[in-house]
């Protein structure tokens, strides 16, 4: 049967297994290629994705336990790349290799979204499950800092 799927507010119908994990039919089905694919077992965070907007690892998750969620990619954080979070990336040039990064700004997008000034410790608690094999890890806090500066002068 059919699943219906909402990724990044459209509602899309894939005719997959629902045990198929997310990831794959994020990529292979619906093209959202953002997302990758780095370890497959839950360890390194490449595969990031919202989920209800809570930071989930995609290559773990059924399809079918994504059903009557609303699941955000990196092509959905914004339209133009204008999120807080990929701005201050952005200005810092924080991705080397950029393999990484994409599951990187989703979970600091999560994190901000729940703690608004996160202290270095918040940071690397709630980072600490995505790797970085290029060690982008003290830009990656940097820009954390500056989007949280950005979102908390924007709401004066
Ligand atoms: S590919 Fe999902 S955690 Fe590594
Ligand atoms: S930027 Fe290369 S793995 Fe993170």
């Amino acid at each position: 049967m059919p699943l219906k799927l909402t990724v990044n507010n459209v509602e899309k119908t894939v005719d997959v297994d629902p045990d198929t994990p997310l990831l794959w039919v994020l990529r292979d089905v619906l093209h959202y290629t953002g997302t990758k694919y780095g370890c497959g077992m839950g360890l390194c965070g490449a595969c990031t994705v919202h989920l209800d907007g809570k930071p989930t690892r995609s290559c773990l998750t059924r399809a079918g336990a994504a059903e009557g969620k609303a699941i955000t990619t990196i092509e959905g954080l914004s339209a133009d790349g204008s999120h807080p979070v990929q701005v201050a990336w952005e200005a810092l040039d924080v991705p080397q290799c950029g393999y990484c990064q994409a599951g990187q700004i989703m979970a600091a997008a999560a994190l901000l979204a729940n703690t608004p000034h996160p202290s270095d410790a918040e940071i690397d608690t709630a980072m600490s499950g995505n790797l970085c094999r290029c060690g982008t890890y003290p830009r990656i806090r940097q820009a954390i800092h500056e989007a949280a500066a950005a979102v908390s002068t924007t709401n004066k």
